[in-house]
């Protein structure tokens, strides 16, 4: 299951999990309202699994590719990893699943506040158009399948 909660705002490394004391989760339906929305799924399967297959088709996310965030694989890692982090929008939704590893999305709520959301291998995550956003990775390796509308 996806954990979420309200990030302290310290600033150091971006890689750490940065609760706040005491620990503010945040709900799989607080998100839902902020237009997140999340499937787990069988990542091990993900070439054939029905119920990928009937998301893609509902929702219309006929594109897709993997991207492996790994210093070996991606060209331009360094400034990928620093782009990921900077607070962003897009004018599609951002929709990523976890096939491998693992990392933080933060989204800004309605208050402007961060929430960190823990995604791992099988989490399907998106993100609406149109609201402020980062990615980090945590101390692991992350293969994302990288999805968009047709
Ligand atoms: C992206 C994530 C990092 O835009 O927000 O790919
Ligand atoms: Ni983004």
């Amino acid at each position: 299951m996806v954990e979420a909660w309200y990030m302290d705002e310290s600033g150091e490394d971006q890689r750490a999990p940065h609760r706040q004391e005491p620990h503010r989760p945040v709900s799989l339906e607080q998100l839902r309202r902020l237009g997140v929305f999340y499937w787990k799924l069988d990542a091990d399967n993900y070439e054939t699994d029905p119920d990928l297959a009937r998301i893609r088709k509902e929702k219309n996310y006929s594109w897709m590719d993997i991207i492996m965030i790994h210093k070996d694989k991606m060209p331009d890692y360094q400034d990928k990893i620093k782009i990921f982090y900077e607070e962003h929008l897009h004018l599609d939704d951002e929709i990523r699943y976890i096939l491998e590893g693992s990392g933080y999305f933060d989204v800004r709520d309605k208050d402007d506040k961060w929430i960190r959301i823990f995604t791992e291998k099988g989490d399907m995550i998106t993100i609406p158009a149109g609201i402020y956003h980062r990615f980090t990775l945590d101390e692991n390796v992350c293969i994302w399948l990288y999805l968009l509308h047709s």
